[in-house]
């Protein structure tokens, strides 16, 4: 049988992680600046991580929602405790599409609307409702068309409102800082506008924070920086360090009735392990200071190449953006360098880096010394 062939691959075979490394079946050693889609946030194969994860699966490694298990509720208090949000409640499931598909579904619940409102370049996951509020005509079938789904411009508080003011808008979706879409970050101003109007017109805000959150941005949330407070908050990617785990953080105010989410798999023992291992990691080696403070440093070494227009972005999650597309210059870096790096869809000047959150200095010393010698 073959795959559904549906990646563009590199041909390379990764079997083996370790920290900001992976290593392929011939022994080459690569510097992993992309953490397979940002996924990978305490470093590859973590020892404390691999540990937990073993212990677990050796215990119990699997049962289903129908049962007690307070491995869900120590990873909702580690959650609260380390991100220092208050008063949300957890619902747990396995990847970024689930964890929207579940935020616009609470959001409809809740207001009993059913009109969703996003943004330009927005990238909300592959599933039926997040692929209609996502801005890629390529990836929504005529199964995905029939969604009411309204796309805006960001920072285009007039048209907000208007749509708003027709009274059916469940919910306005935003990434806080755009990731497939080119880093794009939009204002406090805007942001607090969505937060004001939302609420004066009964719609509900999610932050999708699948990319951006888990400390990524220096901030345990993006949205933190903004003085807002989500309705809901969609994570994912560096949750569970590359175990499937996603979530929602649904506001106290919006209350849960029995039946109204559900998942198989959501929740389970060995994700939750994961997951809370991921949490003490990041809270142990201050891995959110961290990738806070590096930003600078890049900022920094990207002064000195000509060919750097801008750097987008925040903390480790941060986008080189150059005066030419960026494919070969990523083919160049990957093969002659080993290095991985990553691309946006809707801006093909921009590189993206989205390393592991325990990067250090070096790391970006080989990056841009090997990044000069492609550009030469
Ligand atoms: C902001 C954002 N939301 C949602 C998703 C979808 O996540 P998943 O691929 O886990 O379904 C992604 C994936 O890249 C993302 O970047």
């Amino acid at each position: 049988m073959q795959l559904f062939d549906v990646y563009p691959l590199y041909d390379i075979t990764p079997v083996k992680g370790k920290g900001a490394y992976v290593f392929d079946k011939e022994g080459n050693k690569y510097l992993d600046l992309y953490g397979g889609h940002a996924v990978i946030s305490i470093g590859h194969s973590h020892p404390a991580y691999v540990n937990s994860v073993t212990n677990q699966v050796a215990q119990l490694g699997f049962y289903s929602n129908s049962i007690k298990n307070p491995l869900q509720q120590e990873l909702a208090n580690k959650l609260e405790k380390v991100s220092g949000i208050k008063d949300y409640n957890l619902f747990l499931c396995n990847s970024g599409a689930e964890a929207n598909e579940n935020a616009l579904k609470v959001a409809s619940f809740y207001t009993g609307k059913d009109r969703v409102i996003y943004f330009d370049n927005a990238f909300h996951g592959r599933t039926s409702g997040v692929v209609a509020v996502t801005d890629n005509d390529n990836i929504k079938a005529p199964f995905n068309q029939n969604h009411k789904a309204t796309k805006l411009a960001l920072e285009d508080t007039e048209t907000l409102e208007e749509e708003l003011k027709k009274g059916d808008v469940a919910a306005v979706i935003f990434e806080v800082i755009q990731g497939v879409g080119g880093l794009d970050e939009a204002s406090s101003a805007f942001y607090k506008k969505i937060a004001e109007l939302s609420k004066q017109y009964q719609s509900a805000i999610i932050a999708d924070e699948v990319q951006s959150g888990y400390g990524r941005t220096g901030d345990f949330f993006a949205y933190q920086k903004h003085g807002i407070r989500p309705d809901i908050i969609s994570i994912a990617k560096g949750m569970g360090n590359g175990f499937p785990i996603g979530g929602v953080l649904i506001d106290k105010a919006i209350e849960a009735k029995t039946g109204m989410l559900g998942t198989t798999f959501g929740g389970n023992h060995l994700a939750c392990a994961a997951g809370i291992s991921v949490l003490e990691i990041i809270e142990k080696d201050n891995l959110v200071e961290n990738a806070g403070k590096l930003f600078k440093y890049v900022e920094e070494k990207a002064s000195e190449i000509s060919q750097i227009k801008k750097v987008k972005g925040r903390g480790l999650m941060i986008g080189l953006e150059f005066d030419f597309p960026i494919a070969q210059l990523r083919k160049d870096l990957l093969y002659k360098h080993q290095i991985f790096t990553g691309a946006a869809a809707a801006n093909k000047n921009l590189l993206r880096i989205l390393p592991p959150l325990n990067l250090q200095k070096q790391h970006f010393d080989t990056f841009f010394k090997a990044l000069k010698i492609a550009l030469d």
